[in-house]
């Protein structure tokens, strides 16, 4: 089976990342062919600049291997290592419509936090269709909030399917069920995310312990004091049910029956030592191969040429099917 899934390589990378990505990723190459891309192309959809793209695509390179993938048996490498996907991109770009793009929910929201909207921003969905399908992918293991892109990428198959003949094969989508969503711990209705919300509330990965406790200590609850999951009435202790369940490896109805009975307090601190636990090996991994960048380049080089023979078939088909004439 064929896995794919993407990673920006933006901001620095948050629990909500771990939880929603990271972790999954590691369970998923267990489940077969797994490819994982760091897709520093997608970044320059939205204002960026050039020595944090620079950093943060290594960074995230190094959180992907830290976090547990294995190079021997995934591959993992940088988008823009692989001239496959800027080209698809645009092959793609002429079975897309201008309506769905302009449909997709994230690039309303995105367009409106703007003042230059770039015509990147637009196209993002058909680059990362072009992602998914050059590599024959089965399955897309991926964060709740690119439901529909990855339904657009469906949709793109198809119909380049329908138009030019069976090319590609048309994936699916797999979304964490819990953990896939962790919120701001100040402001639990919104993500955790380094972009938007109170910074006190956002976890990153490289976080000291002192920080973390810091944080989870200053969580919101609300007013009551039961250790019950129900994101309606009390989303502060709701999140950190979720977040100590992912970090746990547990369900969210053992941590409320470990819990039961006892205060908000001793749970907070209690969470914030178990992500503590969980953070300190990886961090360890990450700052080996951030302090060595020639292997660390060394590893995403054997994942290029992976990639790169695993993609070419698929992007000489689509040209040859479309009627281009090859050299
Ligand atoms: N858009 C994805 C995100 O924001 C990242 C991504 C780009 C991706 N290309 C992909 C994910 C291909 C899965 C497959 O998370």
């Amino acid at each position: 089976m064929r896995i794919f899934s993407g990673i920006r390589a933006s901001g620095d990378k948050t629990l909500g990342n771990y939880s929603g990505g990271f972790r999954q990723y590691v369970a998923t190459q267990e489940q077969g062919d797994a490819f994982f891309c760091v897709v520093d192309s997608h970044s320059i959809t939205t204002p960026f600049e050039p020595e944090v793209l620079h950093e943060s695509t290594l960074s995230v390179a190094a959180w992907l291997f830290a976090t547990g993938l294995d190079p021997e048996r995934s591959t993992v490498f940088v988008q823009s290592h692989v001239g496959a996907h800027a080209e698809a991109a645009w092959l793609l770009g002429a079975v897309t419509s201008f309506g769905e793009l302009r449909r997709m929910t994230q690039f309303k929201e995105r367009s409106e936090e703007q003042d230059f909207v770039s015509a990147g921003l637009f196209n993002y969905p058909v680059l990362m269709a072009g992602d998914i399908l050059l590599y024959g992918t089965d399955i897309v293991p991926i964060g709740d909030d690119q439901r529909q892109h990855v339904e657009l990428a469906r949709n793109i198959a198809e119909r380049f399917n329908g138009r030019f003949g069976e090319t590609f094969k048309v994936p699916d989508g797999v979304f964490p069920e819990e953990g896939a969503r962790i919120k701001n711990l100040q402001e639990p209705e919104r993500l955790m995310s380094t972009t938007r919300g109170a910074p006190q509330g956002v976890v990153r990965m490289i976080d000291p312990p002192d920080v973390v406790r810091k944080k989870f200590k200053a969580a919101v609850t609300d007013s009551g004091s039961e250790v019950r999951h129900d994101p309606e009435e009390k989303a502060g202790i709701s999140n950190l049910i979720e977040i100590m369940a992912v970090v746990s490896r547990t369900t969210i109805a053992d941590v409320e029956s470990r819990y039961d009975g006892q205060g908000y307090g001793q749970f907070k601190g209690e969470v914030g030592d178990a992500v503590v636990e969980l953070l300190e090996p990886l961090q360890k991994r990450y700052e080996e191969l951030r302090s060595d960048e020639g292997e660390l380049r060394r590893l995403l080089g054997i994942g290029a040429d992976k990639a790169r023979e695993a993609s070419a078939p698929t992007l000489e088909t689509m040209y040859e099917r479309m009627g281009f004439v090859r050299p």
